[in-house]
């Protein structure tokens, strides 16, 4: 049997995401008008003997309550959210849930990161896992040079993947080839974690003999049971025939901030052609509007039979779209208004916000840069004829001039 771990992390974590977390846990954000979780647990419902899927995080029980008890209902599968008293780091974190874990008593573990958008291969994955026979199979994936340096760089032997060597963003470049943050495990990686606490905590409490050393110690303030799985586990196991590469030709991409989720809502799209073809519009008249490429309408939204929508657009529960509306690469949350013969152009517009009449709201679409697309927080107003260009407007405003590459605090 397999169990899967999904790691989400907290409040405090998701900070380059705001304004969008202040209103939905990040890992709840819709991509493709799904929860960004919703993706990871789709994939690994393909699984075969999928026993389990818990999500780890410290966010409060209650805003995952919800969503954990839907999925479950609907994918007939367990779905249980685990709540951490404090941040463990990655490896922390899934050892101190570790009787949960083997309930089922798995072969594997499946653990993947909240924040990464992936066609997530893993049922070809496990099945190579299995082969290579190791206690740990990693995601691979290259990436530009220029990028590595923000993800876990790492060296596999071209003939066996095995990893040999591996470091945590390093300062001078190592490889191109970086850790997508999906793993599969045997449980013996809970035995790999086990050791590092003791060594942690022995190292600890040798410290406490001398005050100097034990001061140092408190001023690099990273608790003894903090464990992360890329430093402590992963580093020291490379080389030691323990851990393997998979590398995925497909689509990868990391979501640290809106304007990667805005991207990755379109990647999903474009998966859906293939996965599940009736979750896009078709632009065969039923909604009336007309449609271009992959669009996402939620079934409650009402879109004008005049207005023009897509490609990558996305629009949630109880959005109303007006007349000779053009929607271009954007994200429109629940209960917004989009008026008559406005424009929506590289733009996530949030929850209950308004975009008024002949209005333009619009970025130039890099995705990577800090005002690269233009972001409208929750209940926003964008007044009749006003033009907002790269900017981020937060919760609660009116904007009733025009605004180009601009904060709006
Ligand atoms: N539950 C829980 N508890 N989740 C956590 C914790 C924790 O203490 N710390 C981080 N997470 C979650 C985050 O929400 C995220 O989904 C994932 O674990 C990894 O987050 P970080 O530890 O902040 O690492 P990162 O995203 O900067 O880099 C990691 O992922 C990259 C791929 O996206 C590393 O593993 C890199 O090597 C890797 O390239």
């Amino acid at each position: 049997r397999v169990v899967a771990v999904i790691m989400v992390g907290g409040p405090t974590k998701g900070t380059r995401f705001r304004p969008l977390s202040l209103n939905v846990p990040k890992p709840l954000f819709p991509l493709a008008g799904q929860p960004m979780v919703h993706h990871h647990i789709s994939a690994c419902r393909r699984i075969p003997n999928l026993a389990q899927i818990y999500l780890i995080g410290f966010y409060e029980e209650r805003e995952f309550a919800l969503y954990v008890s839907s999925i479950s209902n609907e994918l007939r599968i367990p779905v249980r959210y685990l709540r951490e008293d404090k941040p463990r780091g990655s490896a922390g974190g899934l050892y101190s849930f570790r009787d949960y874990i083997m309930e089922d008593s798995p072969a594997h573990i499946v653990l993947l990161n909240c924040d990464v958008c992936s066609s997530f291969p893993l049922p070809d994955m496990l099945e190579a896992h299995k082969k290579y026979g190791g206690m740990g199979t990693l995601l691979v994936n290259k990436v530009s040079a220029e990028s590595a340096n923000q993800f876990g760089e790492l060296v596999a032997d071209p003939e066996t993947n095995e990893l040999l060597h591996y470091t945590e963003k390093p300062e001078t470049f190592v490889s191109d080839l970086i850790n997508c943050g999906v793993y599969i495990f045997t449980p013996n990686i809970l035995n790999a974690i086990e050791d590092v606490l003791k060594q942690k905590k022995d190292r600890a409490n040798l410290r406490r003999v001398s005050s100097f050393e034990a001061l140092q110690s408190a001023m690099k303030a990273i608790p003894a049971d903090y464990v992360r799985l890329d430093q402590d586990i992963l580093s020291p196991l490379a080389g030691k025939k323990e851990l393997y590469t998979y590398e995925t030709l497909d689509f990868w991409e990391q979501i640290k901030t809106p304007g990667m989720s805005l991207r990755c809502s379109g990647l999903y799209l474009s998966q859906f052609r293939h996965t599940s073809p009736h979750l896009l519009a078709s632009g065969d008249g039923k909604k009336g509007a007309t449609i271009i490429g992959d669009v996402y309408i939620h079934p409650s939204a009402k879109v004008h039979l005049t207005a023009k929508i897509g490609p990558n657009v996305s629009i949630s529960a109880n959005a109303r779209i007006g007349a000779g509306a053009r929607l271009i690469n954007c994200i429109i949350l629940d209960d917004v208004e989009i008026m008559e013969n406005a424009v929506v152009i590289h733009s996530i517009v949030g929850w209950k916000s308004t975009v008024g009449k002949w209005s333009r709201v619009q970025g130039e679409g890099d995705h990577n840069a800090k005002l690269g697309i233009t972001i409208l927080g929750e209940a926003v107003d964008v007044e009749d004829e006003v033009v907002v260009t790269n900017s981020i407007v937060l919760p609660n405003k009116t904007l009733n001039a025009s605004v180009q590459d601009e904060i709006i605090l």
